[in-house]
């Protein structure tokens, strides 16, 4: 039944990949990962690698997990935790290869600003978990969200704009799907590790 879920029995070690996955593929993140649409999809495009999807919501988890199964994807797990705590306290250091955060919670008031996801200290932790030369993808539907996102990697100075490049090849999210119908913008960036910060 829990076939794709990556149960965590102690909260104070740091994943050890090899056991999680049992091989040494690239890992990537999709940290938030809402009901697991671009999850699947991209698991499936990418057999390369190993992909750990993180929620805290138990009901999007069961719909991730009920996909994967469905799709019989052996590259996926999906992780029912807080995603700062995670990256904090549980990504082994520089040993991942890409974290997404797609369409985060938006807080769009300014006086609620300070509970986005993206602020320096969570730019300094995913770049403490990347390798060197992994990168940073952050996509939002949200303009505002966009301007801090860039000014907290700014701030945070361990992370390098990467050049421009073509989403296209990427599965489209679940709130991806839904904001593009109704015409809204899609904001996207990423961002290299160029060297270690930790
Ligand atoms: C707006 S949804 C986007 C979902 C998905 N990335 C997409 O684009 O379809 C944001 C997701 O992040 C999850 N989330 C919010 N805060 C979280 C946290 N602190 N830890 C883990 N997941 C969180 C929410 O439950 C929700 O599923």
């Amino acid at each position: 039944m829990f076939a794709h879920r990556l149960l965590v029995t102690d909260i104070c070690r740091r994943f050890v990949w090899q056991e999680i996955f049992g091989n040494d593929h690239p890992v990537e993140l999709d940290l938030g990962a809402g009901d697991g649409g671009f999850a699947i999809a991209y698991a499936q495009q990418h057999p390369e690698i190993n992909l750990l999807a993180v929620e805290r919501l138990l009901g999007r988890v069961r719909k991730i997990e009920k996909r994967a199964a469905r799709a019989g994807l052996v590259n996926l797990r999906v992780l029912r935790l807080e995603f700062g705590y995670t990256v904090r306290h549980l990504l082994p250091s520089s040993s991942v290869s890409v974290a997404h955060v797609m369409f985060p919670d938006q807080w769009p008031k300014r006086r609620h600003w300070d509970r986005r996801l993206v602020q320096p200290a969570f730019v300094r932790d995913v770049a403490a978990a990347l390798w060197p030369g992994g990168e940073f993808r952050f996509t939002t539907d949200h303009a505002d969200y966009f301007e801090t996102a860039q000014a907290a990697v700014a701030e945070a100075a361990v992370l390098e704009r990467a050049p421009e490049w073509d989403w296209a090849h990427d599965p489209k999210t679940d709130f991806q799907q839904g904001f593009e119908a109704e015409g809204r913008t899609t904001f996207q960036a990423r961002w290299v590790k160029a060297t270690e910060t930790r």
